[in-house]
């Protein structure tokens, strides 16, 4: 017997139901006599956010770096710095007494307009999985738990908490879970967060397909489901499904209801015991860990200083930047002097200090003489007075610097943007002083994708900063001056207007329910789809030199599912500074039995580079990387068949390619069944030759019938045939009437006995 099983044993009902609901906002309920300690969880994705007082869900908390947000540091494609982050908000998180960290969100961008999106890392499911598990991994390794969140289909902020997500199976495989399954198949993160919203009519807090059957029985989930706080519906229900531990807590009401429920025999004690038992696992795992070392502030600075110059993205640029040292710069906008360096809701940290854009751009510019104006005011009132100002300064400098930040109201948690757009006033600003200044760089600070259609043009470069954490300020003057080379890429497609993106006639739902009926084609799969123009294209993103590529090659022309292939090639930095590349991997499958995306990100590696410097970047590809999920078998499936390996600076940047030649190993049982057509049968390789006799015979009788009758002739005994071919056999059975030795039904059920043995 383990020493849970020994204390589970000991336990009372009313401990084990105790258990299961938190003690207080955010701490779990201790057993004292059992020496059951109780555990601290804190938000969230990008810094700690330690209450000082558990039992208040008031949004202050204890001083703690702020890195920047997700849809920042995904830009990074950076697995190695996040993991290095990781390890930080563990330092962090030991010394303010916290045991699990209450994130990373890896929610799908299905909708630029979803408030939370800054929490979140990208449109493509491959990536965000990817860089989940190296932040997990990273804080993990230093004995801090986490919270993969919210699982799953939480992809927009309106009625978070009722909306149901109508999502087939397939979009759900491929889309909406791959970066739940990538976390928890190979980072075991140790608590997972379900959602607040339901899918597919079941909340997410009560769906046993998510949270047992998918999450634990075929990811093999070690740790325990925590619900998002206050999700829980129905408790016992809830835990039926496989939810182990709600919060927050005191619930007595709930505690009684999960007693009630086992006296009364609703409940079997066992599912309670398998909660308690996860729940226990990791409430002594992050005992294990000694808290309140202090850490290193002024490393985690420079660290979040590091990652934040990693993550943002030059847009545009042609060709001011670098800044030259020197001369005249107005510095227009409130942002350069407040930074705007978080989102607003639970994942809002309180930073231990705040860098200053202006004062860092001040450090860095030598000799230049610099002129400050707000640009635009807090709120969304317009001021002509402010822009008439800051064209005034731009129009007497050599260079305008606009630090633009999408304004809270219009993004934080719990709403969704109604647009894409800056405030009209900051369009406004942006178009007077451009204007003016051909010298002009727009500095933006946002969580998700902006339109820039009405302004972009005036504009010399472009910069998007992102949510940049506490030192963005430096990063953004040292990318600025050249001192860091950009090599931040998009993880979300830019789009032209709003109306052009994927889910546009499908949101936000209505009567309750939201239909993902883009399925499958969500960010640049359906931008592709659709040959439809963008703003700037997923995974793009420039630098200040250039880089080649060779052709690709690979490690087979014909390779097996199981044993997949290594795609390789160089990259060459042929400018004349160091730089990163960010080197994407695409598959396109040039047949398929379903509808598949042109191509799809299966693979990346960032290069460092010294000017004329070249390095050999090798991804391996599994069979994964080119199967799709089949609805019908319920399971990925390969096939065999000719697929493109496409690699590129960016999806709309692609540098070479290399056609492969899959061999599936998959043996799959047939999907053959009474109500299956002619057409099933004979695309059915075990069906085809056990109908074989039965179909010429019907081809026989249809020749007979449409030959014998006035005007008619074998044409149109085909035509019949091929009308026919597609409706369930039964009916076409129907058809021969007395020609048949037995009825249909005995008939295609000897068949079907046939070809599943
Ligand atoms: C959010 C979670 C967060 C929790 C605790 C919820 O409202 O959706 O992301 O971890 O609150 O603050």
């Amino acid at each position: 017997m383990t020493q849970i099983d020994a204390i589970i044993a000991q336990m009372t009902l009313a401990e084990k139901a105790a258990l299961c609901t938190g003690a207080t906002a955010w701490t779990t309920t201790p057993v004292e006599r059992l020496g059951v300690p109780e555990m601290f969880v804190a938000d969230g994705p990008h810094g700690v956010r330690r209450v000082p007082d558990a039992t208040s869900m008031a949004l202050g908390a204890l001083p703690a770096t702020c890195f920047p947000s997700a849809s920042a540091t995904a830009c990074s494609w950076n697995p190695t710095l996040l993991h290095r982050m990781g390890q930080a908000l563990a330092e962090e998180a030991i010394a303010l007494g916290v045991d699990v960290l209450l994130g990373p969100g890896v929610n799908m961008k299905r909708i630029p307009t979803c408030g939370r999106n800054f929490e979140y890392f990208s449109e493509d499911p491959f990536l965000a999985g990817e860089l989940a598990v190296s932040l997990i991994d990273g804080i993990q390794s230093r004995g801090v738990g986490t919270s993969l969140k919210h699982y799953a289909a939480n992809s927009q902020e309106e009625q978070r908490m009722t909306i149901s997500a109508e999502v087939d199976q397939r979009t759900l495989r491929e889309i909406y879970l791959p970066a739940f399954e990538a976390a928890v198949t190979r980072a075991q993160p140790w608590t997972v967060m379900c959602s607040y919203n339901r899918v597919n009519g079941v909340y997410a807090s009560e769906h046993r397909q998510l949270l047992t059957e998918i999450l634990k029985e075929e990811w093999g989930f070690e740790g325990l489901v925590v619900s998002d706080w206050t999700a829980v519906h129905d408790r016992v229900a809830a835990l039926q499904a496989g939810l182990d531990l709600e919060m927050p807590g005191p619930r007595p009401r709930r505690v009684q209801a999960v007693i009630d429920a086992v006296e009364q025999g609703e409940l079997a004690e066992a599912t309670l015991d398998e909660a308690v038992r996860r729940i226990l696992r990791i409430v002594f795992k992050a005992a294990a860990t000694p808290k309140g070392h202090p850490f290193d502030e002024t490393g985690h600075h420079a660290l979040a200083r590091q990652v934040a110059a990693d993550s943002m993205v030059l847009l545009k640029n042609n060709g001011i930047l670098p800044l030259a040292k020197g001369g005249r710069i107005a510095v227009i906008g409130r942002a350069a002097r407040e930074a705007h360096f978080q989102g607003g809701g639970s994942s809002q940290i309180t930073p231990i200090r705040v860098d200053s854009p202006l004062d860092e751009l001040a450090a860095l510019a030598g000799p230049a003489a610099i002129t400050y104006c707000d640009g635009y005011p807090e709120g969304d009132s317009s001021q002509p007075a402010l822009i008439a100002e800051a064209a005034a300064a731009a129009q007497a400098a050599d260079v305008a610097l606009l630090y633009i930040a999408m304004p809270r109201f219009k993004e934080i948690e719990g709403f969704d943007r109604t647009d894409l757009d800056l405030t009209r006033h900051q369009i406004a600003l942006i178009q007077a002083v451009t204007a003016v200044q051909p010298a002009s760089v727009v500095i933006l600070n946002n969580g998700s994708a902006v339109a820039m259609s009405e302004w972009i043009d005036g504009a010399a470069a472009v910069l998007e900063a992102w949510m940049m954490g506490q030192a963005g300020g430096g990063a953004i003057a040292d990318l600025l001056f050249g001192v860091v080379n950009p090599s931040g890429k998009l993880t979300e497609t830019f789009p032209l207007r709003l109306a052009d993106t994927p889910a546009y006639l499908n949101y936000p739902g209505e009567c309750g329910q939201v239909r993902y009926g883009e399925g499958i084609f969500i960010g640049y799969r359906y931008y592709d789809a659709r040959e439809q123009p963008v703003l700037f294209p997923f995974g793009h993103g420039l630098s200040y030199t250039t880089f080649e590529y060779s052709p690709p090659r690979v490690s087979a022309e014909t390779f097996r599912d199981v044993d997949g292939v290594v795609v390789e090639f160089e990259v060459t930095n042929t400018g004349a500074v160091a730089g990163q590349e960010v080197a994407q991997v695409y598959v396109h499958d040039c047949a398929a039995a379903v509808q598949r995306p042109p191509k799809e990100l299966k693979g990346f590696a960032k290069v460092a580079l010294q000017p004329g410097e070249t390095k050999t970047v090798a991804v391996p590809l599994d069979g994964r990387a080119f199967a799709y999920f089949h609805p019908g078998h319920g399971r990925w499936i390969t096939e065999g068949g000719e697929f493109d390996i496409l690699v590129g600076a960016s999806s709309a940047d692609l540098r070479g390619a290399v056609r492969v030649t899959l061999e599936s190993t998959a043996a799959l049982p047939s999907l053959l069944g009474p109500l299956s057509s002619v057409n099933d049968w004979l695309a059915d390789p075990v069906g085809r030759v056990v109908i074989g006799p039965l179909f010429a015979q019907v081809q026989a009788a249809m020749q007979a019938t449409f030959s014998a009758g006035a005007g008619g002739d074998d044409r149109e005994a085909m035509d019949a045939m091929q009308f026919v071919a597609g409706a369930p056999l039964p009916e076409l059975l129907e058809f021969m009437g007395d020609h048949l030795p037995v009825p249909p039904a005995v008939l295609i059920a000897g068949l079907l006995q046939q070809v599943h043995g």
